[in-house]
């Protein structure tokens, strides 16, 4: 099967000449012709040139409710038409910090930001700030942003990457801050005992430890069983604070998060795309006493955009709705997620091909691979991924749009039709591949 893309191969050759590369963010480059979309409604997208797509990609997770909630683009309007910026405080911010601090568990203040590399960079800052330590360690295949401090050890060369159990820290480009990766120190995720003995090693000089609760930018894996309460543990125990980068499941996995739907409260926490159903805002939060120190002004946060009124407006809309229908919609993702992820194990045993089709449900990860499991980085790094991106683009012929590495994002505007025709084109895809 294969698509008409004659406008949107158009409109790469011309955008190649005036954006780099062609796209506007890295993760959008594709071999061929990238999406080029003209509408998204539900769970449907339309490219311009009338093709149309289930989409599990949701602007990489944001649309939560599908595109378009119709009371979120209400507010939205409501409030664009009574200003777009202010930089000054108003009442609806008070209102969604309110809202946040009684749905997430480790939320007692609250600061915006637009978006979640920006909030990340926040929660770091704040860690050293409070701590007075310099050291963070973050986990190999984590992704907390595109900034400096941060963007090592992400999808590593496994044959630059140092031993799985004592990974070194990985540039994830040409042109950062090489003194960055004094400061950071990388372990394998779902390894409790390396992590002991490398903050044994660090002893008192490690400010917070980061990790994606659930990993969700590595294929999609939870952490086994203890292991974060094992993390927890040992954060207190030496005085480190624990953030929680819940930009992707934030909302998502529950209204709390996934601190809420795992039971394990971080110090920090920093949320973003699901929260505002597809406009910018993000969020850092925390126990008082840690965010007290941005209270006082004794550590720095700012920003233009901070909470400006269109943002609120959306997330205020969107939070009041998962807050309100929170049994209604957590269900639906759970059991539509789960329902997907089976009928996708389904078609690929149908077709013999070995896959592994794992994650929560309303997020989840497609991988080609014979193993039972991946619990990290060096486990998902094994799987087949180029097969996977052609998975992707053969998907992409027979209809449905998932995140290029294997990723799947459920929203509630996805139907058990919906999922019924994504488990068809999948065995089509499969076959095609
Ligand atoms: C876990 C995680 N943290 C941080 C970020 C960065 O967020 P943004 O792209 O909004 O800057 C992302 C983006 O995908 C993410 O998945």
């Amino acid at each position: 099967m294969s698509r008409t893309l004659h406008v949107s191969r158009d409109l790469h050759a011309a955008g190649r000449h005036y954006l780099a590369g062609g796209v506007s963010s890295d993760a959008r480059r594709v071999a061929g012709v990238p999406l080029y979309v003209d509408r998204a409604q539900g769970a449907r997208l339309w490219d311009v040139d009338g093709n149309s797509y289930v989409d599990y990609v949701l602007g990489q997770g944001p649309a939560l409710l599908g595109h378009c909630p119709p009371a979120v683009v209400e507010a939205i309007a409501a409030q664009a038409a009574r200003g777009m910026v202010y930089s000054a405080q108003h009442a609806a911010e008070v209102r969604v910090a309110e809202r946040i601090c009684a749905m997430v568990p480790s939320a007692e203040r609250v600061r915006f930001n637009t978006v979640g590399s920006e909030a990340v960079h926040g929660a770091l800052r704040l860690a050293r700030g409070y701590t007075g330590r310099s050291k963070i360690l973050k986990f190999e295949g984590h992704y907390h942003g595109w900034l400096d401090p941060v963007l090592y050890s992400v999808h590593p060369a496994v044959d630059a990457a140092g031993p799985p159990g004592a990974p070194v820290a990985v540039p994830g480009t040409a042109g950062q801050q090489p003194g960055h990766a004094d400061d950071l120190i990388i372990c394998p995720w779902n390894d409790l005992e390396t992590l002991a003995g490398l903050m044994e090693r660090h002893l008192g000089q490690i400010a917070a430890v980061i990790a994606e609760p659930i990993l969700c930018n590595t294929g999609a894996i939870s952490p086994d069983p203890g292991y974060l309460e094992g993390v927890r543990r040992l954060c207190d125990e030496h005085g480190t604070l624990l953030i929680f980068d819940e930009i992707i499941t934030g909302f998502r996995l529950a209204p709390g998060g996934a601190q809420e739907h795992l039971g394990v409260t971080p110090d920090l926490s920093v949320f973003g795309k699901a929260m505002a159903a597809g406009m910018q805002v993000s969020a850092l939060t925390g126990r008082a006493a840690v965010m007290d120190h941005i209270s006082t002004g004794k550590v720095a946060h700012a920003g233009t955009f901070n909470s400006q009124p269109v943002g609120i407006a959306a997330a205020e809309a969107t939070l009041r709705i998962l807050d309100e229908r929170r049994e209604e919609i957590y269900g639906t993702l759970f059991e539509r997620g789960t329902a997907l992820m089976e009928g996708l194990r389904s078609a690929a045993a149908d077709a013999g091909v070995p896959m592994l089709v794992d994650g929560p449900g309303p997020v989840f990860q497609t991988y080609f691979t014979d193993a039972a499991a991946v619990r990290d980085y060096r486990d998902f790094a094994a799987t087949d991924r180029a097969k996977m991106a052609r998975l992707h683009a053969a998907l992409l012929d027979r209809g449905v749009n998932m995140v290029p590495r294997g990723l799947w994002f459920m929203s509630t505007a996805h139907t058990a039709a919906d999922v019924a025709t994504t488990v068809d084109a999948f065995a089509g895809a499969l076959r095609d591949l």
